[in-house]
Order: structure tokens, then sequence, then C-alpha cells
């Protein structure tokens, strides 16, 4: 399995140009599925999750090309509508790609993707919207299958369900009448989704508020886009940063969605600023951080509350500060994992239930540990560069997945860093 070696207490120093977005990429390559012409994407993130969803467009007809980090989707030829099941295994959001498979063809067949290391992760909500617009569905040994003419209708969530607002919107763009979506979900993944699909034909009011409008369309068509900046990747290396010491400059970061992760850093005393470029555009963001951070109360939420996508990093963080500092996950049932490979790393970290008390140490030590999933090991990445002496981290197989080469982007910052098997 992919190890990664560090050698860590020395401050970062450097510049990274922030990867796309790994959860804005993703529906809109689904999205892709929803006209018969050839979509081009720019600035997308080469990663293990894009390589699967590609594989998954390609089994259902789709011709793709990828030239750098520009992609090309020829969805002309639709022929099947069921997503294989070791893809859905491999990858979650795969299940992104029924809403548009059933909004196209009027059927889709996946299975459940079942739970992984941050806990349940159910699609109950998905398929609910599915059903109010109109589908048949079916569940049947793990295989779920939808289908029928879409109309129209209001979906009510009773949770602001990321990717099924996603799965609503990809499924209701071309269905006849009027959709109203109650509960929707604010992330901006959700507003550039939108966005994509506004450019492709379709009508929609509301996004980034939770009541989103769709009328349908008969038809939608192609076009470019080009995918922003990942803010879960960009706040990962704001959080290294904040743990080693130094100073960075992040060309790319999404500074307009980062807020409350931002000032959730400057809190513990790190000092961001955006990057100021022409015409009021900002560019990215800068950050100094020198000294041990600060502890602090904090809570993970929907959008615009702090994501838990950066509670494992705010983790290793917290465990250098200076006091006791709780931290309460609100969104997934079962992300504290990372805390005890951070324990054999010397962190003092209490977790009990859905809340985990960390008591910062003056420095951490380098141990092996292990990555079980793609946000706790990169929490482990940011903790083995602020600790003392040489941490092996095993199983990056999981980082891999989200981070284009986060061994390529800490040597920008002169991190001591490499691949080791
Ligand atoms: C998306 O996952 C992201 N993934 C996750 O990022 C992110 O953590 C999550 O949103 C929350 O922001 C992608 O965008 C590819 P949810 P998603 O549906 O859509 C429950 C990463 O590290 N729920 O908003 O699966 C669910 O169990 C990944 O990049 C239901 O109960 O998240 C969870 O407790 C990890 N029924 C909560 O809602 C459903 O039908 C939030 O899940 C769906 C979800």
């Amino acid at each position: 399995m992919s190890e990664i070696r560090i050698c860590g207490y020395r401050p970062l120093s450097g510049e990274i140009n922030v990867q796309g977005s790994k959860n804005g990429v993703l529906p809109m390559l689904a999205a892709s599925l929803l006209q018969c012409g050839t979509m081009r994407f720019t600035n997308v993130p080469i990663i293990q999750d894009v390589a699967c969803m590609v594989g998954i467009l390609e089994s259902v007809g789709c011709r793709c090309r990828f030239q750098g980090s520009r992609l090309s989707i020829d969805a002309s030829r639709v022929i099947k509508t069921a997503i294989p099941q070791e893809d859905v295994k491999k990858m979650r959001s795969s299940i992104l790609v029924m809403g548009a498979l059933l909004g196209r063809t009027g059927e889709a067949a996946a299975w459940y993707p079942g739970g992984c290391s941050i806990g349940s992760r159910p699609v109950d909500l998905h398929l609910l919207a599915f059903s109010r617009l109109g589908a048949g569905v079916e569940e049947e040994e793990g295989r779920i299958r939808a289908r029928g003419r879409l109309r129209g209708g209001e979906i009510v969530f009773p949770f602001p369900s990321v990717g099924a607002t996603e799965n609503a919107l990809l499924a209701a763009v071309l269905a006849p009448g009027e959709t109203v979506i109650f509960g929707a979900a604010r992330e901006p993944e959700i507003i550039t989704l939108c966005q994509l699909l506004r450019q492709m034909g379709a009508v929609i009011a509301g996004e980034g508020t939770e009541r989103i409008q769709i009328k349908g369309v008969s038809r939608l068509y192609e076009t470019e886009y080009a995918v922003p900046g990942d803010r879960i990747a960009a706040g990962t290396y704001l959080a290294a940063v904040t743990a080693a010491g130094g100073q960075a400059v992040l060309w790319g970061a999404p500074w307009e969605s980062m807020g409350a992760v931002t000032e959730t850093l400057c809190r513990c005393g790190a000092c961001i600023e955006p990057l100021p470029g022409e015409g009021g555009r900002i560019l990215g963001a800068r950050i100094l951080m020198e000294g041990r951070p600060r502890p602090v109360r904090l809570q993970t939420g929907p959008y615009p509350e702090f994501p838990t996508d950066l509670q494992s990093p705010m983790l290793a963080v917290l465990s250098l500060a200076e006091g006791e500092s709780r931290l309460r996950e609100n969104v997934f049932e079962a992300r504290f994992k990372t805390a005890a490979e951070l324990k054999k790393m010397g962190a003092d970290i209490t977790v009990s239930g859905n809340q985990a008390v960390i008591q910062g140490k003056e420095g951490l030590s380098g141990a092996r540990v292990r990555a079980w999933d793609l946000r706790g090991g990169a929490a482990l990445v940011a903790a083995a560069l602020a600790a003392r002496g040489e941490t092996v981290i095993e199983d990056c197989i999981h980082i891999e997945r989200g981070y284009e080469d986060i061994c390529r982007d800490v040597q920008c910052l002169h991190g001591d860093i490499r691949w080791s098997a």
C-alpha cells in the first residue's frame, strides 16, 4: 500500500496552486449525461475519484478524453442506464449518476453504496427525491432501480444533504413542470452545479438558499466550464501551516466560500488574508502563523457552518494548541477515527459520542500511523509536519482519492515529505 514519509518540526514556506474542486467537479461530470453533445471542463483535478467517475460515464456510453487538466465528455450516445456495482463500492458519489440517467432516459439502476469509515451514509433522501418527481423506486438485495417519466414536484429534505440536493437537481432540470426543493443544501458545490446547469439551458433559481426552484426544459446543451478551486484542499493546507507554523500563498483558493474556515483558523492565531487581483477579483489566500495555535470551541455543520471535511485537520491543529479545545461533529456519526492515530503521535484527545475534547500539547512525536479515510489522512500529514521526528502514514490510497499529489503540494511549502512505497 502507498505510504508517505514526513520529517516534521520545521516551519513551512512557499506557494501552492490549489487543485480543482473534487466535490465540485463530480456532480458536474454526472450532469454531462443530460445533454447529447460534448462538455468541456478545465481545471479538473487529476484524482482517483474523477478517474472513477470517468469510468462510470464511459461504461454507460460516453467518450471521455483527458488532456492535462482539461476533460471533454461526449455524451451523444448513452446506451446503458445501470452503474456497475464495483464503481459504486469504490466511490459513493457514483450515486449522482442515477439522477442524471433518470433525467435523460427515464430509468437508472445502481447499488447501495454502503457505509464507510465516517458513517453509514444512507441514500434514502436521494430516493425520496426521485419518488417525488414521479419515478418508481425499487430496492432489492442492495440494488436500486428508479424508472418513470419524471414531472415536476415538491421535495422536502429533513436534512440539507449535499448529494441528495445534487441528485434532485440532476433529475429535475428536464422534468416537465415546476420542481421546488425545500431544505436544500447551500454548499458552494450546489451553486457551481446550478451555474453549470444554467449555462446548459436549465431554468433554476434560489441556489445557495434552502429553497431551490427548477422549471423543467425540453433539452440541455453542451457548454464549457472551469472547475473552481477546491475549498477543502485549500483549507487543508491552511490547517497544515497553522499546525506547523510558517507562511504560504495559496493561488486559486476560493476565498469567498471559505469564511468559516479562515475565521476559525484566525481564532487559532493565524493571520489569513485574501490575495487581491485586478477589478476586485480575489486570486487566493495568504497565511502567516507564528507560535502555537490558540484553543477554540468549534462545531461542524452544513454550509455556511464549519465544514465537516476539515474536522480531522482541525483535530491535528488543536492537538498542538495552548490549552483545551472542544470539537463537535454534527454531520457524520463516525468521523473521529483519526483521533486514535493522532494519539499515537502523542495527542491528548478524548472522544465521547460526537464530541472531542483536545488537551493541546507543546509538541507531537513522529510515529507510524494509518489513514482511515481521505480527510483523516490529510490531517495526519498536517500533524506530521508539526511533529518532531519521522512519521510514516500507511494506506495513503485514501488521500489519493481527493488530493492530486499532497506530497507535491507540501514540497512546494518546503516540507520534508515523500511517497515511500
Ligand atoms: C458530500 O457528501 C461530500 N462528498 C462529503 O465530502 C461531505 O462531507 C458531505 O457532502 C457533507 O458536506 C461529495 O460531495 C462527493 P450528505 P454527501 O448527503 O453528499 C446523511 C470528502 O471528504 N444522509 O450531505 O454524501 C448522511 O448520512 C467527502 O470530500 C442521509 O441520512 O453528504 C450524513 O450524516 C466526505 N440520507 C449527512 O446526511 C441521505 O440520503 C450529510 O450527508 C443522504 C445523506
